[in-house]
């Protein structure tokens, strides 16, 4: 896939709109997770080295058209120390702006044109600048008028975030280190179901826990309890594992789990084998054994992809133990040169920063939806409107 990228053009006193994912938690006006914003720092850089007059647009949640300012870009742009323009479609500031000069412009989805990619909306947010910039990988899923739109307006092109997201996605998918193995956890089959299909294809082993691993223990006839699983997914998780045979792929589901009485950060954890799942035993976390065994597996990889917790790491220390010791594992590994490991994942980065090892990771996509869909081999509507 080749790219046009801001490599390619002079911007010197050019007007660039540059679209960034600066969709991060914040708690009391707090940004409580960085990473994104620090991973779109070097375009903003480089273009900045390069004189262009740079307006950032972005969206914050799902603010669903209207002007909710719960969903502000304000505490980003504070972060980031620089003017946030409080309309995305006010263009008074652009006379006074200097080379080099930045500024966030509010929440795109404050207008309902955004999501719908409506054409007067993207016209209105392209005018006046010069060249737009996608270096927001994470939104590339979604046709909107900020990837899509301006895109077929402006002469557009992919930041170094983006094209650095699809550099390392693409290395691993099409010519991965053996043995490979992945990991797929989190909670909804339906929003897995393409990614597990592509895993099973790829990998030759494949580890799938959290309540998606419920799930698939369920559709096997195994106990549940009062757990989070989705009983009518029961018929695609069969047909996954049949898939998996049919490719060689070898599935590791959980064989024990960390469950409790109720579903509380708090609550007593007891280690259980699924043959001893009670009816109001609620399943929080992997178990003992399936965690060693998973961690025995990342052993013997030398490529590791990983998307989605086994447990609710969030709930430290008690339920993060099987997320914790898979990322432990897999920073390990790297860290001695024996593993390639890519991850990506809202709750899955979150649980590597918070037990320290974001930094060991050969690869840390900012991707959540968009990574998914990649490893799907999905076509992104925001990467193909830059293609050459
Ligand atoms: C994300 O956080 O995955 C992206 O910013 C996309 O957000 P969305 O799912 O609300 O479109």
């Amino acid at each position: 896939m080749k790219l046009r990228t801001i490599d390619d053009i002079d911007v010197k006193n050019k007007f660039v709109l540059l679209r960034d994912d600066f969709n991060v938690q914040i708690v009391d006006g707090q940004i409580t997770d960085a990473f994104r914003i620090e991973q779109s720092m070097p375009t903003i850089k480089k273009l900045q080295a390069k004189g262009a007059k740079i307006a950032i647009c972005a969206h914050l949640g799902r603010p669903k058209g209207t002007r909710n300012m719960e969903y502000t870009l304000a505490p980003v742009a504070k972060y980031m120390n620089i003017p946030l323009i409080p309309d995305c479609l006010d263009k008074s500031f652009m006379s006074q702006m200097r080379e080099g000069d930045v500024v966030l412009l509010e929440n795109l989805r404050f207008y309902p044109g955004e999501e719908k990619n409506d054409l007067t909306f993207a016209q209105e947010l392209a005018s006046r600048f010069d060249i737009f910039v996608n270096d927001a990988f994470a939104v590339c899923h979604r046709a909107h008028a900020s990837t899509v739109g301006v895109a077929e307006i402006l002469p557009s092109y992919a930041g170094e975030l983006l094209a650095s997201e699809i550099e390392n996605l693409t290395k691993v998918l099409t010519n991965p280190t053996r043995p490979l193995v992945s990991i797929v956890g989190g909670s909804k089959v339906s929003t897995k179901i393409g990614v597990l299909k592509s895993l099973s294809k790829l990998s030759d082993t494949l580890i799938i826990g959290g309540a998606l691993g419920t799930t698939f223990n369920y559709a096997l006839g195994g106990k549940v309890g009062n757990s989070l699983y989705e009983p009518e997914q029961k018929d695609n998780a069969l047909k996954i594992l049949e898939y998996a045979k049919q490719n060689g792929c070898n599935v590791l589901l959980p064989l024990d789990k960390g469950v409790a009485k109720e579903f509380t950060r708090d609550a007593k954890r007891t280690n259980k084998d699924f043959s001893e799942i009670e009816p109001d035993d609620v399943i929080i976390d992997a178990g003992i054994e399936t965690t060693a065994r998973d961690v025995a597996a990342i052993k013997t990889a030398s490529t590791v992809i990983w998307n989605g917790t086994v447990g609710m790491a969030e709930w430290m220390p008690t339920w993060s133990y099987g997320s914790f010791a898979l990322a432990t594992a897999i920073a390990e590994q790297t860290r001695k040169g024996k593993l390639q490991s890519v991850i990506g994942g809202g709750d899955t980065v979150a649980a590597l920063e918070a037990c320290g090892v974001k930094n060991d990771i050969t690869y840390v996509s900012t991707g959540g939806g968009a990574f998914l869909e990649f490893i799907e081999g999905k076509t992104l509507p925001g990467i193909a409107v830059l293609e050459k």
